[in-house]
């Protein structure tokens, strides 16, 4: 059997004129940390878009598994077990963490499981937003509301959402945006642990996160594929190099 889990064959999103996404093939690997990386507005948040169901593709095919997956919608892709963060969060902030976390829980179940054994769905739900937020370190804030966390927690809270659901694949958009040194650490150590239990697609700004979670490294620039290697491959690379430094970061 085939270790990829997730590929992407010639996908590709234009804006008007722009090609926020321009003929990208990718294979995304069981149990692999596979980060994206590249300037501003190269079309990382695009592609997560795209893997998510959040945004259509003009041409070009995603498969998850076997499985065809191009232009589905974001909830059946949920429901295969693909799970995504926001650049921003998307946490109700006058729901508790644990209500937070059985909203996510639930996302991805049909309707008509629910509507026939809601009793034993619910205990599932419960036990399972109890154990992401376990997970995420905020079991002992379950009854607090989400609005009074702290910035990192939030964002920590907002993988306990995507945990609750059990899903497979994880699509993280800049976890570490805006977060202190501390909550930094705590949030690199939490992506460290998820990345041994699932295959994770990381975009990430913090290269030192960066360098110590992938074990395999994406380079995209203007929508383009520059280069896909290992982290120490990618360290060595002029064409990386120069891609950066012309991308002004
Ligand atoms: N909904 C949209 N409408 C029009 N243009 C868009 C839209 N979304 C993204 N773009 C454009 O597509 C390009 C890629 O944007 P994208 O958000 O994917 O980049 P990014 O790599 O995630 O950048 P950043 O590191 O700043 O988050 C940018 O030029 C952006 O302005
Ligand atoms: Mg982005």
């Amino acid at each position: 059997m085939s270790d990829i889990v997730l590929h992407t064959q010639a996908l590709t999103r234009h804006f008007g004129a722009l090609a926020a996404v321009d003929d990208v093939s990718l294979e995304f690997r069981h149990g692999e940390t596979h980060a994206v990386i590249g300037p501003n507005g190269a079309g990382k948040t695009s592609l997560i878009n795209l893997l998510s169901g959040d945004l259509t593709s003009d041409s070009g095919s995603i498969h998850f598994n076997d499985l065809d997956i191009t232009g589905h919608t974001p909830e059946r892709i949920a429901g295969l077990g693909i799970a995504r963060s926001y650049q921003k969060t998307s946490i109700l902030s006058d729901f508790t963490c644990l209500n937070n976390c059985w909203l996510g829980a639930n996302a991805p179940r049909s309707g008509t499981m629910r509507f026939l054994r809601p009793a034993r769905a619910d205990r599932q739900a419960n036990e399972a937003a109890e154990q992401a937020l376990e997970m995420c370190g905020l079991l002992k804030k379950r009854d607090w509301l989400a609005s009074d966390l702290t910035h990192g927690e939030a964002h920590r809270l907002e993988i306990a959402m995507i945990l609750a659901a059990n899903p497979r694949v994880l699509l993280l958009d800049e976890p570490l945006a805006g977060m202190g040194a501390d909550e930094t650490l705590r949030m690199i150590a939490l992506l460290e642990q998820l990345g041994r239990e699932h295959t994770m697609i990381l975009i990430e700004h913090d290269m030192n996160a960066v360098f110590k979670l992938a074990d395999t490294i994406t380079v995209m620039v203007d929508g383009k594929v520059l280069e896909t290697a290992a982290p120490e491959d990618i360290k060595d690379s002029d064409a990386v190099r120069q891609a950066y430094l012309g991308g002004g970061e």
